[in-house]
């Protein structure tokens, strides 16, 4: 198992380009079960999340080939309708081929995803809202096994929250359907947007891109689909806050700043320089201590909780105190320990971290719990005193495209080891 090993101290200056968004990339890759294809996407990022994808859809019967940031897939065979444990537990969005699999097949037998570091993460909005479509289901040794006779009805689904995978895979689920079908309370996540222009350039019939409600009139077939993967907000933010911990200053091509409504702000609050253009963002540390700021996470477009760990990592340096809430997961302070290791002053009280601006961290070994609380440390590590040595990298793996090569560029003293 790899580590990373970062000597912490040294300004970032100069240029990285964003990848595609993970979360993007996932549901965009499951849509292409609901037709033979071929199919195109572009800006596909490289992750051992979209390669456990697509082994998924390998495992169905499915081809690809990919070609730099294209993939082509084939999905005219599918001969297998059942994801294993096997993969589904190295990735939670497995459940996403629930939805294309029974609008296509008919029948699906995918393993439950089971608990996560960041909370329970249970799956019920899913299979609630594809009941109202019409499926059975039943849970048989650790799997749901759901079916359909004939195709899936139209109905009416609504979210007790907006959740993002539920809002894709009840759309996915809705585009093959005999009738209509509306989503309330849907997600609003670009990636929710991506998704939907994708299903819509396959020949789907869909109302209310980024609104509370979504209508879906059903087709009887869909198309191929060529698509392209919008940039990684969760990556650019990572980075923006990086340079802001760190210091110096640095560019991000390739991004769209209009899809981080939230962050920039946060962060000019916090004291730094951030310049928006169309597709780059700019981020200046100046001189002088960085001023605390409230966080407060929330479903898009809020503050994203894919990235409170992050900002969390640049607040212990702040002036002052900082308070940041987290309302979407239950247990998403997995990195609060690890960061005290670094010299943090943290301190939980039921869904808040308290944080007190230290000024300085200091490098530590540490250990990655999950995606996000992994970019955390590496941007406490790039800005602490000293060596942070950080085990379980392969969290880091699932989401970033070459997050070492990306901050080595751009002057950072990072590097891959083995354990
Ligand atoms: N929830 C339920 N029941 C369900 C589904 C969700 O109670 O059936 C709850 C969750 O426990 C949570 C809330 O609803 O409290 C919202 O969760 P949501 O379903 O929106 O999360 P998700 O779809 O499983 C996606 C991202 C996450 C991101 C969240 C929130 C993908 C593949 N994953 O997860 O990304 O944190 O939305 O924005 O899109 C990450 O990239 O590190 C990551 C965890």
């Amino acid at each position: 198992m790899d580590k990373i090993v970062i000597e912490g101290g040294r300004p970032l200056h100069g240029e990285i380009a964003i990848s595609g968004a993970k979360n993007a990339a996932l549901p965009l890759i499951t849509a292409t079960i609901l037709a033979p294809g071929p199919h195109v996407l572009h800006n596909v990022p490289d992750l051992r999340d979209t390669r456990t994808m697509l082994a998924l859809l390998e495992s169905f019967g499915i081809t690809w080939k990919r070609d730099g940031e294209t993939l082509t897939i084939d999905a005219s065979n599918l001969d297998n309708v059942e994801a294993s444990y096997e993969l589904v537990k190295t990735m939670r969005a497995s459940v996403l081929v629930l939805g294309p699999l029974l609008a296509r097949a008919g029948r699906a037998r995918v393993s439950l995803p089971g608990g996560c570091a960041i909370g329970a993460r249970p799956i019920n909005f899913h299979l609630q809202g594809l009941s109202q479509l019409g499926i059975q289901y039943e849970l048989d040794q650790g799997y749901v096994d759901a079916g359909i006779k004939g195709r899936l009805q139209g109905g009416t689904v609504y979210f007790d929250i907006p959740s993002v995978t539920g809002t894709e895979n009840i759309l996915m689920a809705a585009t093959l359907a005999n009738g209509t079908t509306v989503i309330k309370n849907a997600a609003k996540e670009p990636e929710v947007g991506n998704l939907i222009d994708m299903l819509v350039s396959m020949g789907a019939r869909i109302k209310g891109r980024d609104s509370e409600t979504i209508v879906v009139e059903g087709v009887k077939k869909l198309k191929g689909a060529k698509a392209t993967i919008i940039p990684d907000r969760i990556e650019t933010g990572t980075f923006l806050i990086a340079a802001g911990a760190a210091g110096g200053e640095l560019t991000l091509t390739h991004c769209n700043p209009k899809l981080l409504p939230a962050l920039p702000e946060k962060l000019r609050a916090a004291g730094l320089v951030i310049k928006e253009e169309k597709n780059r963002m700019h981020v200046l540390r100046k001189k002088g201590a960085l001023r605390s700021v409230d966080v407060k996470t929330m479903p898009y477009p809020g503050f994203a909780t894919d990235l409170q760990a992050q900002i969390m990592a640049l607040m212990t340096m702040a002036d002052g105190l900082s308070v940041i809430t987290e309302t979407i997961f239950e247990n998403r302070f997995m990195h609060v320990a690890e960061l005290r290791r670094m010299g943090a002053d943290i301190r939980i009280d039921g869904h808040s971290a308290i944080v007190t601006g230290t000024g300085k961290l200091s490098g530590a070994p540490v250990m990655a719990t999950d995606l996000r609380a992994s970019a955390s440390l590496v941007v406490a590590g790039l800005a602490a005193e000293g060596v942070t040595e950080i085990s379980r990298v392969y969290h880091l793996d699932r989401g970033y495209d070459d997050l070492v090569g990306k901050l080595s560029m751009v002057g950072a003293r990072i590097r891959r080891e083995k354990e």
